[in-house]
């Protein structure tokens, strides 16, 4: 498995297996691998000739007061994770390529980016398409693999990629979770003991408002109230929202009509964890 720090060689090394007739599928990580990233990095290896993995804390999609500093970090077992799992390559820059001196160009989509977790993070989705454009524009993927847990970064990413006629496949991929429903993230390992053990109210609380939609609720507001009722009754947690969105537009639908992302994000303590669903009234 090879590492880069810098991008020409990254970028040579995905020229070079494409000219062999290789595929690329590239993971877009922030590192501290768990079992959501490995399922990405599987999936990338069954479709792909070769997988690249990217590992990057990308520092423009945190705001001033958000965990930058104490973001989990292990790139040692990162890089054995990706090599176990027949990674061809990790590129893990550091800030100052990614951003060099004079660095100046910003991504963004403003209409999907205010909503759902733009509301708390406002420059949050534009340090992600930033940095998915140059991740993209260096490793020249066929595939890029992103996990729904973060479906609104994904259904951003989809349309920045459609607008900007960039050459590439974005594959969805399901949000693994913990037996007790936590959907993985590496935003768990803030968890104390007892927050933890609260932790799963937020699934508990969006399957409800599935199973509601399943059995032919349309009224957004009777599943965000069950969303609100059911984190409620968790003393830990503070809900931050709990919204039904347009999956093209992420536009608030009011009726089901069209499919719809079911998105909730709660607080405990100082974590704010998010979770959500989709649900597609035509589907069977
Ligand atoms: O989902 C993430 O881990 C990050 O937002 C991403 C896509 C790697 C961009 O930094």
């Amino acid at each position: 498995m090879e590492i880069f720090r810098t991008i020409n060689p990254a970028r040579q090394m995905a020229r070079t297996w494409k000219a062999r007739g290789q595929s690329v599928g590239v993971v877009p990580t922030m590192g501290f691998l768990h079992a959501g990233h490995e399922s990405l990095i599987r999936r990338a290896r069954a479709e792909n000739g070769q997988v690249l993995v990217t590992v990057f804390v990308n520092p423009t999609q945190f705001s001033p007061n958000e965990d930058l500093a104490a973001y989990p970090r292990d790139l040692g077992r990162d890089l054995a994770i990706c090599e176990s799992l027949g990674v061809g390559a990790v590129f893990c820059p550091e800030p100052g390529e990614m951003y060099p001196p004079g660095f100046a160009t910003q991504v963004s989509l403003p209409s999907m980016s205010q909503v759902l977790c733009g509301r708390s993070r406002p420059h949050h989705f534009q340090g992600v398409c930033t940095v998915c454009a140059k991740l993209f524009a260096i490793t020249e993927p066929d595939r890029a693999y992103f996990g729904l847990k973060d479906a609104q970064q994904y259904f951003i990413l989809r349309r920045m990629v459609r607008d900007l006629d960039l050459d590439l496949e974005l594959v969805p991929c399901p949000i693994v979770r913990e037996p007790d429903g936590l959907a993985l993230s590496s935003r768990n390992s803030y968890l104390d003991p007892a927050e933890r053990r609260a932790a799963p109210v937020l699934s508990r609380a969006l399957r409800l408002a599935g199973e509601l939609a399943a059995n032919g609720e349309r009224r957004a507001r009777e599943l965000i109230g069950a969303i609100e009722g059911t984190v409620a009754g968790e003393p830990l947690a503070r809900l931050d929202y709990a919204q039904v969105v347009d999956t093209e537009t992420l536009s608030e639908a009011d009726q089901i009509e069209s499919e719809v992302l079911v998105a909730a994000a709660m607080w405990l303590g100082r974590t704010r964890l998010i979770d959500n669903l989709i649900f597609d009234p035509g589907a069977r």
